[in-house]
C-alpha cells in the first residue's frame, strides 16, 4: 500500500523570539502540519509552552496543528484546544488509569478533532492496543519524551512495525507516527517500519536550509 507522507516540524525546536517568522518559515520549507509539544514539568520533567501560545500559533498557522500533550491532566484542556481550531490531540497511554485516557480520547473525538494514543519507549504496541478503536493516530516515541535534540533508539523499529500491523488491521486510516530523533540518518528506517508522519524538530529548524532539508527527508521517507 503506497502510503501518504507528511512531515510535522517540532515546535519545540524553533527559535521562540521569531515565532511568527519561524511558522512562516517551515511552511514555506513544505511542512505538512505543526507539531506543538506540551510538557507540565510533572508527566515529562521539562516545561514548554502552554494553551495560549497553541492559539497564537492556530490563529496564524496556514497548515493543521498536532497537540502532543506530556501532561498529567489533558482532559481539562480540550475543549480549549478544539476552540483554538486545532485539528489532532495526542495523549500518552500512563497519563493516568486506563478509564480516564479512554474518556479523554473519547473527548477529543467529540470535540471534532483527531485523537493519538502515545507510548513512551518503555511500553510495547500492545499497549495501545485497547484504544485503538477511539485513535486516528498511533505514536511511537522514538526517545524518552520531554526533550528535543536526544538520540533516536533503534530498539523501536520493531514496535513501529507492530504499530503499523495493528493500525492496518483497521477498516480506515490510521496514522502511525515516530517523534524523537528523526533525521536524514533515521527516517528512512522509520518508514520502511510503517511510519507515515515523521515529527522532527532538530533535524528540520536547525537545518541550514529547511526547504532542501525537508524536501531531503521527505524523500527518505517515500523511498522506502
Ligand atoms: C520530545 C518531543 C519531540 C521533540 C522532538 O518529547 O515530543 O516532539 O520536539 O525533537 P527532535 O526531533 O529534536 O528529537
Ligand atoms: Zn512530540
Amino acid at each position: 500500500m503506497n502510503r501518504k507522507i507528511t512531515i510535522s516540524p517540532s515546535l519545540l525546536a524553533c527559535d521562540f523570539l521569531c515565532l511568527e517568522d519561524e511558522i512562516s518559515s517551515a511552511v514555506e520549507a513544505g511542512a505538512d502540519v505543526f507539531h506543538a509539544d506540551v510538557m507540565d514539568g510533572v508527566y515529562v520533567p521539562n516545561i514548554s509552552f502552554g494553551f495560549d501560545i497553541i492559539k497564537k500559533i492556530k490563529s496564524i498557522s496556514a497548515i493543521p496543528v498536532d497537540a502532543h500533550l506530556m501532561i498529567k491532566k489533558p482532559y481539562s484542556y480540550i475543549d480549549v484546544l478544539a476552540a483554538a481550531g486545532v485539528e489532532s490531540v495526542t495523549v500518552h497511554t500512563d497519563f493516568d488509569e486506563p478509564s480516564i485516557v479512554r474518556d479523554t480520547l473519547e473527548r477529543i473525538k467529540k470535540a471534532g478533532m483527531k485523537a493519538g494514543i502515545a507510548l513512551r519507549p518503555k511500553f510495547s504496541a500492545s499497549a495501545a492496543e485497547e484504544y485503538l478503536d477511539v485513535c486516528d493516530m498511533l505514536l511511537c516515541m522514538t526517545v524518552e519524551p520531554g526533550f528535543g535534540g536526544q538520540k533516536f533508539m533503534s530498539d523501536m523499529l520493531s514496535k513501529i512495525s507492530d504499530l503499523r500491523r495493528m493500525a492496518d488491521g483497521e477498516n480506515r486510516f490510521v496514522s502511525v507516527q515516530v517523534d524523537g530523533g528523526i533525521s536524514p540518518s533515521t527516517i528512512r528506517l522509520c518508514s520502511e517500519a510503517g511510519a507515515d508522519n515523521f515529527v522532527i524538530g532538530t533535524a528540520f529548524f536547525g537545518a541550514e536550509n529547511r526547504k532542501s532539508a525537508c524536501a531531503e527527508l521527505r524523500r527518505l521517507a517515500e523511498s522506502r
